[in-house]
């Protein structure tokens, strides 16, 4: 490239691509679309993401529960844009809830990518495979199908601190907290807020996440957690303590007897509110199935602030233009920019 030839020292070489890059990937922007929406440009796709699922759940089942949890954590904060995906500095992966964005899992989403750009080229965006993916696991794993909107655009940044301390926590004690949190993102009925806490039928997580429970001690089921937690506190706890590796209505049959692992899962069969919700779902795994898919789908176009702008990420890991920037360097060849365009 002329440019990059005709300049001068490292740091030229640098700004030149910068400029270049910023040029010809302007930030893509586009109404979303239904199922078929790649179904031109990349007939391939639903099949290379199902098996890769399949085949990454054989060997580590607790990944569907990972994947909804990435997924939660991407589109609450602002929208479902991949943003969460983003490694380094300053990313929603050096905030606060971190721990629980388990890196398989984040890796197996980046694989899927590069599987599918091998096929297809640069055509499906992180955020679109990652939606897949989560929705494939959970079919997997004996959940409802639905359907995946596609033609989400990846961010180009991470989200704020602000907008990733929107998520709500698990020691939240109030219905009316959570349900102002799902609120806020288009999750409006409260069915939304139980349904969507039912991912935890899959769920597992570690002790501090649950210690405020487990130290009241005020019930035989918190006395259980707080010994299971003493005697190995480095343990995973499962979240549906009656079929922890099944996507059914177990969450719900332990919340009824009082077997919810986190205040936020208490909270939802002690409220008047939502109690009669969580017993209809515990009583009727088809209820639970076509409210949680109609939940997902919601939460699958939650709201983005600067609406459906971004790019097709050549790493789920980072922006483009950087990526472009750190091969440049990394390489000091133009071939960096090249494989980005
Ligand atoms: C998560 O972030 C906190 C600081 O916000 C840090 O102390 C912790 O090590 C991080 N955890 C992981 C798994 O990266
Ligand atoms: C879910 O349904 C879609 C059609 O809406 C279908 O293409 C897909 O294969 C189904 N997924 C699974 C895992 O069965
Ligand atoms: C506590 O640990 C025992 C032994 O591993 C296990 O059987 C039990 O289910 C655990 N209790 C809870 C509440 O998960």
């Amino acid at each position: 490239m002329a440019m990059a030839s005709s300049s001068g020292g490292a740091g030229a070489l640098v700004l030149a691509f910068v400029t270049v890059a910023v040029l010809l990937s302007p930030a893509l922007s586009a109404p979303l679309d239904g199922a078929g929406f790649h179904s031109a440009t990349c007939p391939q796709l639903e099949s290379i993401v199902l098996s890769s699922v399949q085949a990454a759940l054989q060997r580590e089942v607790a990944l569907a529960a990972r994947l909804l949890r990435i997924f939660f954590h991407d589109c609450f904060p602002q929208g479902c844009d991949a943003s969460v995906y983003l490694k380094g500095s300053g990313t929603e992966q050096a905030m606060g809830p971190n721990t629980t964005l388990q890196p398989r899992a984040l890796q197996l989403v980046e694989d899927i990518r590069a599987k599918v750009h091998a096929a297809c080229g640069a055509t499906v965006s992180c955020a679109d495979i990652s939606a897949l993916a989560t929705r494939d696991a959970v079919v997997l794993s004996g959940g409802p199908n639905y359907t995946v909107p596609q033609g989400q655009f990846d961010s180009l940044a991470p989200a704020s601190q602000n907008a990733v301390n929107a998520l709500p926590s698990p020691a939240t004690s109030s219905v009316s907290a959570l349900a102002r949190a799902f609120s806020a993102k288009g999750l409006r009925d409260l069915a939304d807020l139980v349904a969507l806490s039912g991912a935890h039928t899959v769920g597992r997580t570690g002790c501090p996440f649950f210690r405020d429970r487990a130290q009241r001690m005020d019930d035989a089921f918190s006395r259980r957690l707080a010994a299971n937690c003493s005697a190995a506190p480095t343990r995973l706890q499962n979240l549906d303590v009656v079929t922890p590796d099944l996507f059914d209505n177990g969450y719900y049959k332990a919340l009824v007897n009082s077997q919810g692992v986190f205040t936020s899962d208490m909270a939802l069969i002690k409220d008047r509110t939502t109690a009669p919700i969580v017993r209809q779902f515990a009583q009727s795994k088809d209820a639970f199935f076509a409210q949680f898919a109609k939940s997902m789908a919601k939460l699958a176009t939650a709201p983005r602030p600067g609406g459906n702008v971004g790019e097709i990420r050549r790493s789920c890991f980072s922006p483009n233009a950087r990526r472009a920037i750190d091969t440049v360097v990394d390489a000091g060849e133009e071939e960096g920019f090249a494989a980005s365009a």
